[in-house]
């Protein structure tokens, strides 16, 4: 039987975070933490999944049931499975593994790349060649049949990888030419819901437009001059508009105590800047320091967060087996 295995990145956002899903570009760089996904066709008509990273252990059904309800960490993989079936008109019943690098806690991303592994896994099983497009936008669209929301940002990393100037829904993917980026990462020990903090943006967005697509707009600016900071390296300029795009999230109201904290210990130990990363509300904290890591890392520790080590300039979605 063939076996087919594929790995994919989790991901960082660097600036943009919100306004993204309203239009506006964001820069997002993939981080050496992986999702993989193992598949073989089966000769009955029966889907097994085996996802212990989410409590899931032999989860089985049939082809037919692809469509029903199912529970919360078997639905990207089995969606992304229907959508593949009815994309391509294929069909095999499935045994199918995925395994985390990283604790789904973080926001890194799993639901996005273990997505695009599960679709890019069964185009390599069925023998078909897909685009970078072709899987960004099945993937996408999977993402979005389950959540509803969310520009696709993580989705593109995880198909990508490197570092990205994305624009909403995949209008605009462009990888920038950087080498390392030097980040430190903070977790806060606080799972936060992105589905429910980008509601909660949108409906600030309906009450008051004047006020967010103002914020909106200078988070844009501060990607766009962003991005050709980090193309030359201008670490510290590039810091500063991480602090002016974290008071813009504040003022979004989606920072929370214990991402103030990090960022705080993060800037007084050096950090040429440092803001939440990706919705907010808890998970994870960046901070760019550049000749200042072991200071930044040591403060993040002594102020309760928890440093996850990442190298970033990672390679995108790839075939294992
Ligand atoms: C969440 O990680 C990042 C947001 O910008 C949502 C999205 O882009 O899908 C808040």
């Amino acid at each position: 039987m063939v076996m087919v295995k594929v790995s994919a990145p989790g991901k960082l956002m660097l600036l943009g975070d919100h306004a993204v899903v309203h239009g506006r570009p964001c820069l997002v760089t993939a981080v050496n933490h992986r999702m993989s996904v193992e598949l073989a066709g089966r000769k009955d008509n029966r889907i097994a999944l085996c996802a212990p990273d989410v409590g899931l252990d032999g989860y089985e059904i049939d082809i037919a049931d692809l469509t029903k309800e199912h529970p919360k960490g078997a639905r990207f993989v089995l969606t992304a499975i229907k959508n593949f079936f009815e994309k391509h008109d294929k069909s095999s019943g499935l045994e199918v593994r995925t395994r985390s690098d990283f604790s789904a806690e973080f926001g890194f991303g799993s639901s996005s790349a273990v997505t695009v592994c599960t679709i890019k896994a069964l185009a390599e099983l069925f023998g078909l060649k897909l685009t970078n497009k072709e899987l960004f936008d099945l993937a996408y669209k999977t993402v979005l049949d389950i959540q509803g929301v969310g520009s696709g940002f993580d989705v593109a990393a995880a198909v990508w990888g490197g570092t990205l100037w994305f624009v909403t829904g995949g209008k605009e993917i462009r990888p920038l030419k950087v080498a390392g980026l030097p980040l430190v990462v903070g977790y806060t020990g606080v799972k936060a819901d992105t589905t429910t903090l980008v509601r909660m943006v949108g409906e600030r967005l309906k009450r008051e437009p004047v006020l967010i697509n103002g914020i909106f707009d200078r988070m844009a600016a501060l990607v766009r001059a962003g991005a050709a900071d980090m193309e030359r390296g201008r670490w510290t300029d590039f810091g500063k508009k991480m602090d002016a795009t974290q008071e813009l999230l504040a003022k979004l109201g989606v920072s929370s105590p214990e991402l103030n904290r990090l960022i705080s210990a993060a800037r007084e130990a050096g950090a040429a800047g440092a803001k939440l990363s990706g919705a907010g509300g808890g998970d994870c904290m960046i901070a760019l320091a550049p000749n200042r890591e072991e200071d930044v890392k040591a403060a993040i520790e002594t102020a309760g967060g928890t440093v996850i080590p990442v190298r970033t300039g990672v390679e995108g979605v790839r075939t294992e087996l």
